[in-house]
């Protein structure tokens, strides 16, 4: 039987710590401000801002909604984000994702000052910056510190190899000492290889993608997959029943990583107001 390691648990340790950082500059005539973009009508996106919105008013941290049409020209939002950039009252921006088809993801996100980019999609973890990292991969971190569990020394296997989970989660890992494989659609023979790893990191994005064939005997499972099934429920990249008599730790889907992602974000919107405000 596997330990579970409920990303819910962790989330309310890092917001209760946040909170308590907010308290703290409010008492300092601080108030942390986080500016979200959404640009067009996409139902998922609308949820995820819904969601980042009420936790920072849990949280006493203002958020500021910019809601654009889905025609938005990419001068349009560039010249936003550069207002934004500029204004001292906002510590961290946020352009939700996917944006609209004709505008370019990578051209907007770098538009974001690096110190307001709460996302951490600008991130330079290999060159050891101090930068604000990227929500999920870092909540991923701080699931593993909760349980005790260090990848130092250890083989680590990050499956996908995604901007926004793959690639950043690969290089926290080596930052903490794991030794990093990553795999892809390309990988051959990818059981053997997801089979020799410590701590596997499924970010496929595909329903039930891991079986049990793929998990070493006492792995630690870290499912960051969230897929909607035919019956509309939330399905992991692990095929949980199968895996979770093989893994030592594993987190389940819903109340894994999930929670995480909001948690970091408002962790980052702290550490960014608090860098700026220098307090
Ligand atoms: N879309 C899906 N996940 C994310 C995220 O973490 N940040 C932003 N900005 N958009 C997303």
């Amino acid at each position: 039987m596997a330990t579970l390691i409920r990303g819910k648990d962790v989330a309310e340790k890092v917001l209760a710590e946040a909170k308590a950082e907010v308290d703290a500059m409010l008492a300092e005539g601080v108030l942390p401000c986080l500016a979200v973009i959404l640009v067009g009508d996409d139902p998922a996106s609308r949820v995820y801002v819904n969601k980042k919105k009420e936790k920072c008013a849990e949280l006493g941290i203002r958020s500021l909604e910019y809601k654009l049409p889905a025609e938005t020209s990419q001068e349009e939002l560039l010249a936003l984000i550069d207002t934004l950039n500029h204004d001292a009252s906002v510590h961290g921006i946020l352009c939700q994702l996917p944006l609209p088809g004709h505008l370019d993801e990578q051209v907007t996100v770098r538009a974001v000052a690096r110190e307001k980019d709460v996302d951490g999609f600008t991130c330079l973890i290999s060159s050891g910056a101090d930068d604000l990292m990227p929500c999920t991969p870092s909540g991923v971190m701080e699931m593993l510190k909760f349980a005790g569990i260090s990848p130092r020394g250890k083989k680590c296997c990050v499956i996908g190899r995604s901007n926004i989970v793959g690639k950043p989660m690969a290089m926290l890992l080596l930052a903490a000492d794991g030794t990093v494989t990553v795999c892809h659609s390309k990988t051959e023979n990818l059981p053997a290889v997801t089979r020799e790893a410590d701590i596997l990191i499924a970010a496929v994005g595909k329903p039930r993608f891991v079986t049990a064939d793929m998990v070493g005997e006492g792995a630690v499972v870290i499912d960051v997959g969230v897929n909607r099934g035919a019956d509309g429920k939330l399905v992991g990249d692990v095929d949980f029943a199968a895996v979770e008599p093989k893994a030592s730790f594993i987190t389940p889907v819903p109340g894994g990583v999930g929670p995480m992602t909001i948690a970091m974000l408002m962790k980052n919107t702290v550490c960014a107001a608090k860098a700026q405000s220098r307090i």
